[in-house]
């Protein structure tokens, strides 16, 4: 008797402390420290926080709903971390740039164990400088230029299978293939093929495993994925041996981390190599096929703009005798309207919605204080979509980038400051490539009605923008292109 009045008591007095969670946390809403006070916001149940809430319905109207009602700037509790989150560009600013030093990049350890610990973008100080500064050397425009041929020959060679085979084709599914083969050129040059498919095949373990539930079960997705990135190593450890062994000195990635030696002589390690190689290709990879299959959607719901960009590609196209020369660099710089519906698939579908950092001390902001240890979310697309920056932001208008430039920090696709992203230059390169070859050579047709978005993480459209591709040149005499 006794032990079930007490049990009966444990949990009254439980559910009790459950039930009046959210109303203690409403009396905190104003606490103090120092002269500083929390941000408003809801911090959720105790331990789940506001997970649910987040991912039971599109995550951007989650952070939408929240900026509505507290503002700029509000505190939530997500994955088990207290978070901050910011929607203004002065505070995406203040976190990413002026104040940077007091923010400190944050990932979960499972995610970092996938990538490898050394990979830039987990560090900040000297190490990050470093590499970035190395990231930066192959990817300069200098460097992308001498890769248009390789990289016009990889998208021609996507979209001719893809008409080839007459079929219906997952398209971002197929553009994650083509920013895989640009990442690899950009890293290793020429790679042997051999190696490249034993890399493809792994890194596809890997990039299945990376969002699955990090277990260490055998079987898991995330144990799969574990052994294949030891493989990765494997691999990357013969391709450096030979390349040793042959003493090459290229000028590509690969080529600038096992060229580096600090002040004392110092190199770099396996792992350093390693882990930023497979960061740059993780990096690369679902950003850039995301943008460029967004591309493909917008274009084909808008046929006056597609033909207005038609105009201008075929334009260049003659200019290079029908298409007997490469793109030159002057060109890809040239493509206004191109590049314009570019930042606009950026801006609207703004891949990187947001990004974490954690607070390495107690910081005030604007009077609110972001407590040490606390995430601190700056919301990139919140930025992008709202209409004080963006007029009508919800519709696809390219030529708003025609009548004005973006205000001070209102368009970061691309984040900003010491961890902005720096590999742009040819994500915009590869994409513009794309269009190029796409519209001055193909047709294609969005297959099934299907709209919204779908996040996998990063947004694309449904179910991967099924479509199919027709060679422009077999069109008239078939009678059945689009
Ligand atoms: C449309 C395509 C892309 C988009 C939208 C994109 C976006 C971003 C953003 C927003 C960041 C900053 C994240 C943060 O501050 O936490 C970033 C960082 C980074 N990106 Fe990209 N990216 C793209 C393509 C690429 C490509 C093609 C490469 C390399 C070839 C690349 C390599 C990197 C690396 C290495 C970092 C980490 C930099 C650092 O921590 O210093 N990205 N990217």
């Amino acid at each position: 008797m006794e032990t079930s009045v007490f049990i009966l008591l444990y949990v009254i007095l439980f559910l009790s402390t459950l039930l009046s969670y959210p109303f203690l946390r409403k009396k905190k809403r104003g606490f103090r420290v120092g002269r500083s006070k929390l941000p408003a916001g809801s911090m959720g149940w105790p331990y789940i926080g506001e997970t649910l809430q987040l991912y039971s319905q599109d995550p951007n109207i989650f952070f939408l709903t929240k900026q509505r009602r507290y503002g700029e700037i509000f505190k939530t509790h997500i994955l088990g971390c207290p978070c901050v989150m910011l929607t203004s560009p002065e505070a995406a600013r203040f976190v990413l740039v002026t104040h940077s030093h007091l923010f400190k990049p944050t990932y979960p350890k499972s995610k970092e164990k996938m990538i490898g610990p050394c990979a830039l973008f987990f560090h900040q100080g000297q190490y990050h400088t470093r590499l970035r500064k190395l990231v930066q050397s192959s990817m300069s425009p200098d460097a992308i230029r001498k890769l248009i041929p390789d990289i016009e020959s990889i998208a021609l060679s996507a979209l001719d299978s893809w008409a080839a085979s007459a079929q219906v084709i997952d398209t971002f599914n197929e553009m994650k293939k083509f920013s895989f083969d640009v990442g690899i050129l950009s890293i290793f040059g020429h790679l042997e093929e051999g190696y490249k498919q034993k890399l493809e095949q792994n890194y596809r373990i890997v990039d299945k495993g990376y969002n699955s539930f990090p277990t260490k079960i055998p079987g898991s997705a995330y144990h799969k994925a574990l052994q294949a990135r030891e493989r990765l190593n494997q691999i990357l450890g013969e391709i450096i041996c030979e390349r040793k062994e042959k003493r090459l000195a290229e000028k590509d990635l690969l080529g600038h981390l096992l060229n580096f030696k600090d002040e004392k002589g110092q190199t770099l390690t396996e792992d350093q190599i390693n882990d930023n190689i497979i960061g740059v290709l993780f990096a690369a990879q679902d950003t850039t096929a995301s943008v460029i299959t967004w591309i493909l959607k917008f274009l084909h719901d808008d046929p006056k703009l597609l033909e207005a960009v038609k105009a201008e590609q075929k334009a260049i196209y003659q200019s290079n005798s029908g298409g007997k020369g490469h793109l030159t660099w002057a060109q890809t710089r040239n493509m206004t309207l191109a590049h314009r519906v570019l930042i606009e698939s950026l801006r609207m579908a703004s891949i990187i919605s947001f990004t974490f950092r954690e607070a390495v001390v107690d910081v005030e902001y604007k009077g609110y204080l972001i407590p040490k240890g606390w995430k601190v979310m700056p919301l990139f697309r919140n930025i992008h979509h709202n209409p004080e920056y963006f007029s009508d932001p919800q519709h696809f208008d390219p030529s708003r980038f025609e009548r004005a430039a973006p205000k001070p920090n209102t368009f970061m696709p691309f984040g900003k400051g010491v961890h902005a992203c720096p590999g742009n230059e040819l994500a915009k390169l590869e994409a513009l490539i794309f269009i190029h070859h796409l519209v001055t050579k193909f047709r294609w047709e969005v297959v099934g009605s299907k709209s919204g978005i779908q996040y996998g993480p990063f947004p694309v459209p449904q179910g991967g923008l099924p479509a199919r591709f027709w060679k422009e040149s077999s069109c008239p005499s078939q009678n059945m292109c689009p």
